[in-house]
């Protein structure tokens, strides 16, 4: 199915030069970059994006880590991919996380972790609006896809 996710590259990824090698594998797997900005998140926005990790032990310091450098954000399209996403970024602890993965292979912690991706397609559609306006999502022809995608793929990919 045709979807869009939403990914926060995290203030780590930006201080350890990492930042190609991160947009650099959603590129080489074959996801189409909807959208992309460097951005301070404010306390509204952190209070907003970790609602749900407000009362958690490491709310504080996840708070200060987020706002201690700029984040990207970016908007990722491809088929299914919500969880194709997740599947490379890894499990949050990138000691446990599989080598390969973006967190497996470039991180060592569970608060330090490169990257945010979003982890359902409703959740994806949610965040993508609290960080983009309507007119920053690019719409434009992505040539590759009828190499990466065979027929019926490239069908729905083209809807
Ligand atoms: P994310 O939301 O950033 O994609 O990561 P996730 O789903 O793998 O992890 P989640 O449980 O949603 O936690 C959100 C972020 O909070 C930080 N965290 N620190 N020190 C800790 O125990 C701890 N647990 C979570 C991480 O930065 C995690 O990505
Ligand atoms: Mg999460």
């Amino acid at each position: 199915m045709k979807q869009r996710t939403l990914v926060i590259i995290k203030p780590d990824t930006l201080q350890r030069n990492l930042l190609g090698e991160v947009i650099s594998r959603f590129e080489r797997k074959g996801l189409k970059i909807l959208a992309m900005k460097m951005i301070s998140i404010d306390d509204a926005l952190i209070a907003e994006h970790y609602e749900h990790h407000k009362d958690k032990p490491f709310f504080s310091d996840l708070k200060r880590f987020m706002q201690s450098a700029p984040v990207v954000v970016m908007v990722l399209q491809g088929y299914g991919a919500v969880e194709a996403v997740r599947l490379i970024v890894g499990p949050t602890s990138g000691r446990e996380a599989d080598a390969g993965s973006i967190r497996g292979d470039l991180s060592m912690s569970k608060g330090h972790n490169i990257i945010h991706a979003s982890d359902s397609k409703k959740n994806a559609e949610i965040e993508i609006y609290r960080f983009f306006n309507e007119d920053e999502l690019f719409n434009y022809k992505k040539i590759d896809f009828s190499a990466i995608y065979d027929g019926e793929e490239l069908k729905e990919m083209e809807k």
